[in-house]
């Protein structure tokens, strides 16, 4: 089954890099991946939303097939909504990924399942892939409510979508504990988490849809531990933060067969 799921390596950028810095990391990406490298996996940048007209501008004019993606939503198409930018905003400017829900939204600007829920819809809505992110707290983990915790998020931030919109959606395992702090899950744990998110969206949406959903690990990911959370059979790619600031890092993570 997991060999039918094309991987998806993602570098979420989050609050790094101006446009200019943007152009010279994707210029240098292009150059040091290759076609075989896009056939084995897909890949996707998440610039700040100030980089993402330059980003495209480049991949376009270069046809670089890296896929554009964006690090949020808000859910109304339009309106009176200070500092927020919609989904057709975004789609119009040929992003096709869009992160939901990470975590540092859900901690750091009070986003709540309802809310993730309403962007994932806008983000589909808008022809775009969501990559709608769960993970427990360390707190969380400690108290036994890892299954819990992701079980909850999952279900609601699904609520209302249809199987095959499930099925065309990336999930991604994040635990909060293993984010930017060098500790990354052991492959066992990844692979529990993604197992956990498969199961639930078999439970709620069908043997296809959990067989066509594309479930990413994230946290601490690097070009050393790479290849041992791919070899996972839940674990169809990765959502990276640090290492993906480095192109030569980022780069590697990519080419993880090589590893
Ligand atoms: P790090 O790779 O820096 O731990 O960040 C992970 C993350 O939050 C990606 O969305």
């Amino acid at each position: 089954m997991a060999d039918k799921r094309k991987p998806l390596i993602s570098g979420n950028w989050k609050m790094h890099m101006n446009h200019l810095e943007a152009i010279q990391f994707i210029q240098k990406l292009s150059y040091l991946l290759d076609q075989a490298d896009y056939d084995t996996a897909d890949v996707s940048i998440h610039p700040p939303f100030t980089n993402l007209r330059s980003a495209q501008t480049v991949l376009d004019a270069d046809n670089i097939p890296i896929a554009l993606g964006a690090q949020h939503c808000h859910w109304e198409s339009g309106g009176a909504f200070t500092g927020e930018v919609s989904a057709p905003m975004l789609a119009r400017l040929a992003v096709s990924h869009v992160i939901a829900g990470h975590s540092e939204r859900r901690l750091l600007f009070g986003e709540t399942d309802e809310n993730v829920n309403r962007r994932v819809q806008a983000i589909l809505a808008a022809g775009m892939t969501p990559i709608m992110c769960s993970g427990e707290t360390l707190a969380e983990r400690e108290a036994g409510q890892t299954e819990a915790r992701i079980t909850a998020q999952v279900d609601a931030g699904l609520v209302g979508l249809k199987r095959d919109q499930v099925g065309s959606m990336v999930i991604a395992y994040e635990p909060v504990w293993a984010i930017g702090t060098g500790r990354t899950a052991t492959p066992a744990d990844a692979q529990a988490g993604c197992a956990i998110i498969r199961d639930r969206v078999r439970a709620g949406f069908g043997s296809k849809a959990a067989a066509q959903v594309r479930i990413q690990y994230g946290g601490s990911v690097k070009p050393i531990n790479i290849a041992d959370l791919m070899a996972q059979p839940d674990i169809d790619g990765a959502l990276v933060g640090g290492a993906s600031l480095e192109v030569e890092s980022f780069s590697r993570i990519v080419r993880f067969r090589l590893q």
